[in-house]
């Protein structure tokens, strides 16, 4: 049975979707099935991959909206083991719409049942908020990574962030769990950074991944 993570944080720019391609690339390279579905209204995914909304026949709004099968909507991007399915929200009605039918929690576990067993890993990359869409991938997803940027603001809001997530998990989905909380974006040449990451360590002990992912001045969005 393949397994489902959720990459949420109520952040923008705090790397969720840079980790949920990255992570999916790299899965797909070890020869794990990958699908990474985009329930971001940005659709930063598609963008990533340098897909139009010309080539995007079908995506999440036309799953959860038209009741489409989530089967029309995976695109192949031309690398073994991985697929998408795209965020295709043209403008502010589409959105209202899309958040207005993901109002139905358990919408998207359900969408997702018939392809557990297709995929070795389901990463879905959520918008910035806790909103309906995240709370629908909560609600399906077996773990959730949590990446956070190494600045004191962060901290702060982790905390309630985290109490969201267990809330939510209590509610509609017992078996969900913390896989953890990922360091984004991290300058260890900066005291302050380095003070905030053993911060976090003492805060969150196991819940903090050991791996931090470096700040990296050549990254540019739109380009792996
Ligand atoms: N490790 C990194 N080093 C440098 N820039 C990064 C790194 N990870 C992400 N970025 C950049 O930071 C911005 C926000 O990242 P993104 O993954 O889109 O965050 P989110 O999905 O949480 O909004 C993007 O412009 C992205 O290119
Ligand atoms: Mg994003």
């Amino acid at each position: 049975m393949g397994k489902i993570v959720a990459i949420a944080s109520q952040k923008g720019g705090v790397g969720k979707t840079s980790t949920a391609i990255n992570l999916g690339v790299s899965l797909a390279i070890f020869q794990k099935k990958t699908l990474v579905i985009d329930m971001d209204p940005q659709g930063s995914i598609a963008e990533t991959f340098h897909l139009n909304e010309f080539e995007i026949e079908y995506g999440i709004f036309d799953i959860f909206v038209k009741k489409i099968p989530l089967s029309s909507a995976l695109m192949d991007i031309g690398l073994e083991n991985f697929e998408i399915v795209p965020s295709n929200v043209r403008d502010e009605e589409d959105e209202v719409e899309l958040y207005t039918s993901a109002f139905h929690i358990k919408l998207l576990s359900n969408v997702l049942q018939p392809y557990i067993d297709l995929y070795d890993y389901i990463l879905i990359d959520c918008p910035p908020n806790l909103g309906t869409l995240t709370m629908n991938a909560l609600a399906a997803a077996n773990s959730v990574i949590i990446p956070i940027q190494c600045e004191y603001y962060s901290l702060k809001s982790l905390g309630k962030f985290l109490r969201s997530v267990k809330n939510i998990g209590n509610k509609f989905n017992v078996k969900l769990s913390i896989l953890g909380i990922l360091i984004t974006m991290y300058d260890k040449r900066l005291k302050k950074s380095r003070e905030i990451a053993n911060d976090m360590s003492k805060s969150f002990k196991d819940l903090l991944f050991q791996t931090k992912i470096p700040r990296n001045s050549k990254y540019r969005k739109h380009h792996l």
